[in-house]
């Protein structure tokens, strides 16, 4: 059976850098280190005016496509996921390839056009949809355009403000793909939850605290899943874990759950029993409190572990390079984490052929999806033509009022004067205005030019 999976990658971050430690909390009256130290954030990235979740899309799928030599007639579906949309019909792929279909000669009329929500998980739903496309044989020969956008935007003042981010990442979805193979097998933690949800409405109605623990919840759930199709899993089978970054501290609280969960009856257990003793099982127990307590105890003392420190040090840390940097990206957050893994194995010089990665992806509502993905040949030719750092550096740094007008600007409820941009496009998709339907309105700049 040939394999189908990514075969190449770009991603898109808004031109617009707000520094959290220096610029945000002083204003919010809060210690730097709550954004550096406990949410794990540095800096987010925010869409200049002129910059939405369709230019930031299409701009990572033009370049995608120009690296990679693909023409319109070599992709045959285009998926969109988002959970920023501003059109409850039409789809932002329309708007995508319509950008497209201003720098290639030809059309994607042929192409499937879609848009998939369903929170930020939306991004790995439609990398499913794209190789469920191409296993089905529909594909005939061709590609699959996935492109994961969005402006994470919350209502000033609400807790997830630090966590704001913006950008798209654009895949290559393929048979005999150069950079990673998707799994067959998958696993699902689902329920109907209201911790984070966007009723009719831009800025997102948010449990924090509570989306925190439906995230850990459902990720066992689909961790579990995923073990009762593929077997069990121990925390050295694979190189990477990439997690639903939408802070790193998340990531942080997920890996030692995860790490609990794998290492039971296995061999580091009882390696570690003489250092912290062995599992809580729950037979042992009288009433579920005591259990719950002692399972807490031990995981305080496994976190101090030199074991696991190693462990996530190598596995999960690399993953959070980017995402400490850009915020939270909703559906393109997990792509960001495993793009972050890989560049930094490509820095380090270390060989991954044939290596596995565990995606851990996670959309309010709720639900977790866990797949494995095995590294291809390909796959240093295709990070080592990956640009982001050089993106980041780029990013114009804004100050707090800044930030204020930009919030404002991206506000749909506000109708802003001020839309004067920070930055100058340069070979990219701009956002040109209304059209007579209330359709947004895109062109080309190639060169340095002031948007008018
Ligand atoms: P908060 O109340 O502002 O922050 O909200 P906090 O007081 O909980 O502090 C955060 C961490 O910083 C804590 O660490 C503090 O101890 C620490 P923890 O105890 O959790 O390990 N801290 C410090 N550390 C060092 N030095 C200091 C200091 N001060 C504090 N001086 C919250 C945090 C996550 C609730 C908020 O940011 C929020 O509401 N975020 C939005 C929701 C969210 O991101 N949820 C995550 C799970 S749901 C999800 O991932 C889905 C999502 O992406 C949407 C989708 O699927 O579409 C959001």
């Amino acid at each position: 059976m040939v394999g189908v999976g990514i075969d190449a990658i770009e991603i898109h971050t808004g031109k617009l850098c707000l520094d959290l430690g220096e610029t945000f909390a002083p204003e919010m009256g809060d210690d730097p280190d709550k954004y550096r130290k406990g949410l794990g954030l540095y800096t987010s990235s925010f869409p200049d005016s002129y910059e939405d979740i369709v230019t930031m899309g299409a701009n990572a799928a033009h370049r995608l496509m120009k690296r990679t030599g693909r023409t319109p007639a070599d992709i045959g579906r285009i998926d969109v996921a988002t959970e920023s949309a501003f059109d409850n019909s039409k789809p932002v792929s329309t708007y995508i390839a319509g950008c497209l279909e201003q720098v290639f000669e030809t059309t994607f009329h042929h192409a499937n056009k879609g848009e998939r929500k369903f929170a930020c998980i939306a991004g790995t739903q439609s990398l499913d949809d794209a190789y469920n496309w191409i296993r089905a044989g529909r594909h005939r020969g061709r590609s699959a355009l996935v492109i994961a956008t969005d402006t994470a935007l919350y209502a000033r003042g609400d807790a997830g403000e630090a966590t704001q981010g913006a950008g798209a990442v654009a895949m290559l979805i393929s048979e005999d793909p150069s950079l990673v193979e998707l799994s067959p097998e998958q696993g699902y933690g689902s329920a109907d939850e209201t911790d984070f949800l966007k009723p009719n409405q831009q800025f997102p109605s948010v449990d924090g605290k509570r989306s925190v623990q439906v995230y850990l919840s459902r990720m066992r759930e689909a961790l579990q899943d995923y073990e009762s199709v593929a077997g069990d899993t121990h925390p050295d089978d694979f190189a990477f874990i990439p997690f639903h970054t939408p802070f790193p501290g998340m990531v942080r609280k997920a890996g030692l759950l995860g790490y609990r969960h794998v290492i039971r009856d296995t061999g580091v257990e009882e390696e570690l029993a003489a250092e912290i003793g062995r599992q809580p099982r729950p037979e042992a127990f009288d009433d579920d409190q005591t259990y719950l307590d002692a399972v807490s105890e031990y995981t305080d003392a496994l976190k101090e572990t030199t074991r696991y420190q190693e462990w996530y040090e190598q596995v999960i840390e690399p993953t959070l390079n980017i995402s400490r940097y850009v915020g939270n990206w909703y559906t393109g957050s997990v792509h960001v984490a495993r793009a972050s893994a890989l560049k930094h194995a490509l820095e380090q010089d270390r060989e991954l052929t044939g290596d596995r990665l565990l995606v851990a992806s996670y959309g309010s509502g709720a639900q977790a999806e866990i797949h494995t993905e095995t590294v291809q040949d390909g796959w240093k030719e295709e990070i080592a033509a990956f640009d982001i750092d050089e993106h980041l550096d780029a990013r114009h740094d804004i100050t707090f009022e800044e930030y204020e007008r930009i919030h404002d600007i991206h506000n749909h409820d506000i109708k802003s004067e001020d839309v004067e941009e920070f930055t100058t496009p340069s070979d990219e998709f701009v956002f040109d205005g209304w059209g007579r339907m209330g359709e947004r309105k895109y062109k080309f700049v190639s060169c340095k030019i002031k948007v008018i």
